[in-house]
């Protein structure tokens, strides 16, 4: 039972050469983020996660606030570099941005004080498993995707993200993950041995 599900995780690749195509309608895209969101783990249930789907022009106006912020101040070589790679992400076809929402974090840490310090880490873990989630569902629906923190966003830009789209501002931004119908598979990818990473103990 679980070899298909092994398979896809296989599958599941960071793909930086996207076309603004979809290989599913929209309400598809929409389908899979709410199921992920639903499904995922929390810890304690308290249901942090958050996703916003953007598409089509929305995403190109994301894209744009970003390069702006990111490019601020980098000139030469570098800022053609950097330009080169934030054209990339913009030119898929959407992108899923992750959230947190402080708001909850906060509450369940007054709900239990002696765990407190813990809730931001395992809010942290629990994103990571959305978008994992995510960006599985949509490698076997023959999307690529790659997953975009940009040297972590600047609080100014991700306010402005969350004024531009009416998000709360209790929002943390985790990750942005750029996706659309690949033009190219992705690159090689080594794997070192597996040894060091898995113990077992059996008596
Ligand atoms: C927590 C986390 C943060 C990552 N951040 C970035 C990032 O900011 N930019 C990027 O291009 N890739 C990022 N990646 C993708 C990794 O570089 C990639 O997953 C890794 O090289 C393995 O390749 P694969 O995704 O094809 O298996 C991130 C991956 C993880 C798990």
């Amino acid at each position: 039972m679980s070899d298909a599900y092994l398979a896809a995780i296989a599958v599941r690749r960071t793909n930086y050469a996207l076309t603004p195509k979809s290989s599913v309608p929209d309400e598809k895209l929409e389908a899979i983020i709410k199921a992920c969101v639903l499904t995922c783990p929390t810890s304690f249930n308290t249901q942090s996660s958050r996703a916003v789907l953007v598409i089509g022009a929305e995403n190109t106006k994301l894209w744009n606030m970003i390069s702006e912020s990111a490019l601020k101040g980098v000139e030469g070589e570098h800022r053609a570099a950097k330009q080169k790679k934030l054209t990339a992400y913009g030119g898929g076809y959407g992108s899923v941005m992750f959230f947190e929402d402080q708001a909850v974090i906060d509450s369940i840490a007054v709900k239990i004080p002696s765990l407190a310090e813990h809730f931001p880490v395992w809010s942290t873990n629990a994103t990571g498993m959305l978008q994992h989630a995510v960006w599985t569902s949509f490698s076997l629906e023959g999307l690529g995707a790659n997953l975009q923190h940009n040297g972590a966003y600047s609080d100014e830009l991700v306010a402005d993200i969350r004024k531009t789209f009416g998000l709360p501002s209790t929002w943390i931004s985790t990750a942005i993950m750029p996706f659309g119908v690949p033009a190219a598979p992705p690159a090689e990818k080594s794997f070192g041995p597996i040894e060091p990473r898995f113990m077992v103990f059996k008596a």
